[in-house]
């Protein structure tokens, strides 16, 4: 089955989800790490009898109450339009997998939203043990929401043997929990619960950066960097574990130059890479130089600057994790473009226009323009677009029929030391369209007819037309 495509001009469908989901993920490190902050620090004022640290808190806990209920749930539902627009085939194939993990995970949203609304509104009037457990509520809630997402964004980037061998199965439920806790959910689950702590840190850090100087607004700052030590300690132990549940032909590509086509393209993810971890240390000496070793000359603006490299790092750390894993939206079983791996012959044999419900109409059937537009979209544009974001017209340049036929052919044939095997799906046309594909594309640069088997009008057809338009 193959859907319409969403066009999107410009920035192309991939950034859509891209802006979005970055947010999201931002939104929602920043609401799960803090929930364990605001539980954690409450118990410690109680404990230790540092009232003064809780009106701190109240305000400091006013930011989780409008990240997480305001931002994190329209971010939230703006994935859901947006994956399912972008990418039918891969958000059906999810959600025939996990649907009940879904169901789970907005149960835990809703009590996790609820619990932090009580938090912040019943400051004052109910007892400090009951405030505690609303608090302790919405941290287990915010850490629920991540153990069950994870399963399903780790999914897609390794889904694993035995769910792989079973996908095509009519029990697929059967193999819920192999897709769930597959390879690369638990060390996942660590690197992001210690990105959760230390941008819960740094986020206090900047919260009270802005209050007056005081014996307590020290204790706080200092007691904050700790927040940040677990994931400088922990988090190179735990990325080697992960990358190496990832299979190398998908990490190769972090080390690929890809000199054979435009500037250095996945070079990109390396540096990507190597930048969050230049983050990483910088945000290290910044908080250990200036927030613990002298918190009373800790500002505003030094935190601020803490925030934008965490963030900075996130962001970039979540594009190479989407990097690493193409031409798959779904690891081995799914390409980007929504392909299953398992289709890619029959589409060959019989065409993919054949397979769609959605191909072109009657009237354009033939047409190698239509239908070579109708492969583009259905085949090319979840990665590329005609003018903007991996501009197919920019990346043809002045390619002719013959170099981009044989683009078209090593496509399709697919080897493995094709220089275009680890990043974009086999093609799968058959021999007629990959002709109607070659001709679209060419057109894109060069004038073609848009009709090129149209019968050429006579006097007579031209008249009976005009006749027709009349009737
Ligand atoms: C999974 C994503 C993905 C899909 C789907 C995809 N491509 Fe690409 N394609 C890429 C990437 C990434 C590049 C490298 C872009 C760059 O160099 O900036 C690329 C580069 C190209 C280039 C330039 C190659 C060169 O040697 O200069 C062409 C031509 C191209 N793609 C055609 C296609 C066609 C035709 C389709 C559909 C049949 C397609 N692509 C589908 C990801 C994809």
């Amino acid at each position: 089955m193959n859907y319409p495509v969403w066009e999107v001009p410009g920035i192309g469908t991939p950034w859509v989800i891209g802006c979005i989901a970055i947010f999201h993920v931002m939104i929602s490190h920043f609401a799960v790490g803090g929930g364990c902050y605001l539980a954690i620090a409450m118990r410690k004022a109680l404990k230790e009898n540092r009232r003064d640290w809780l009106p701190l808190l109240h305000s400091h806990s006013k930011f989780f109450l409008l990240i997480t209920g305001v931002f994190g749930t329209v971010s939230g539902v703006g994935i859901w339009f947006a994956i399912g627009l972008v990418n039918p085939g891969a958000t059906s194939a999810l959600i025939h997998n996990f649907v009940f993990g879904w169901a789970i995970e907005w149960l835990f949203f809703l009590v996790e939203v609820s619990s932090i609304v009580v938090f912040y509104y019943a400051w004052g009037r109910i007892s400090d043990k009951l405030h505690l457990q609303v608090a302790y509520l919405y941290a287990v809630s915010s850490i629920l929401t991540l153990v069950i997402i994870n399963g399903i964004l780790t999914f897609m980037l390794t889904p694993g043997h035995t769910w792989l061998e079973h996908a095509s199965d009519r029990n697929l439920p059967a193999y819920f929990w192999y897709a769930f806790f597959n390879p690369t959910y638990f060390p996942s689950l660590f690197m992001r619960m210690l990105a959760m702590m230390s941008l819960a840190g740094v986020w206090a850090l900047v919260s009270y950066s802005r209050l007056e100087q005081s014996a307590t607004r020290d204790q706080l700052i200092r007691w904050s960097v700790t927040w940040l030590i677990p994931a400088f300690l922990l988090m190179p132990v735990v990325f080697f574990w992960y990358q190496h549940q990832i299979p190398a032909s998908n990490w190769h590509l972090t080390q690929l130059g890809m000199a054979t086509i435009g500037a250095g393209t996945f070079t990109q993810i390396t540096r990507i890479a190597l930048l969050s971890i230049m983050a990483t240390s910088t945000i290290a000496a910044i908080a250990y130089f200036f927030a613990y070793k002298s918190p009373k000359d800790f500002t505003t603006g030094h935190a601020l600057s803490l925030l934008f490299i965490a963030l900075m790092a996130t962001a970039s750390t979540e594009y190479a994790r989407e990097a690493i894993r193409k031409p798959f939206v779904i690891g081995s079983y799914m390409y980007s473009n929504g392909v299953r791996v398992k289709d890619v012959a029959a589409y060959r044999t019989d065409g993919y226009i054949a397979h769609s419900a959605w191909a072109p109409s009657v009237s354009s059937k033939g047409v190698k323009y239509e239908e070579g537009r109708f492969l583009f979209r259905g085949e090319c544009m979840s990665c590329h677009t005609i003018n903007g974001y991996r501009s197919m017209k920019h990346l043809l340049g002045d390619r002719d029929d013959k170099a981009i036929g044989n683009i078209l052919t090593m496509l399709k044939e697919n080897k493995p030391d094709s220089p275009y095997h680890a990043f974009m799906p086999p093609l799968a046309t058959s021999d007629e369209e990959t002709d109607a594909l070659k001709y679209y594309l060419l057109s894109l640069n060069h004038k073609l007819p848009k009709n090129p088997n149209a019968p050429i009008p006579t006097p007579e057809t031209a008249k009976s037309a005009v006749k027709v338009a009349h009737s």
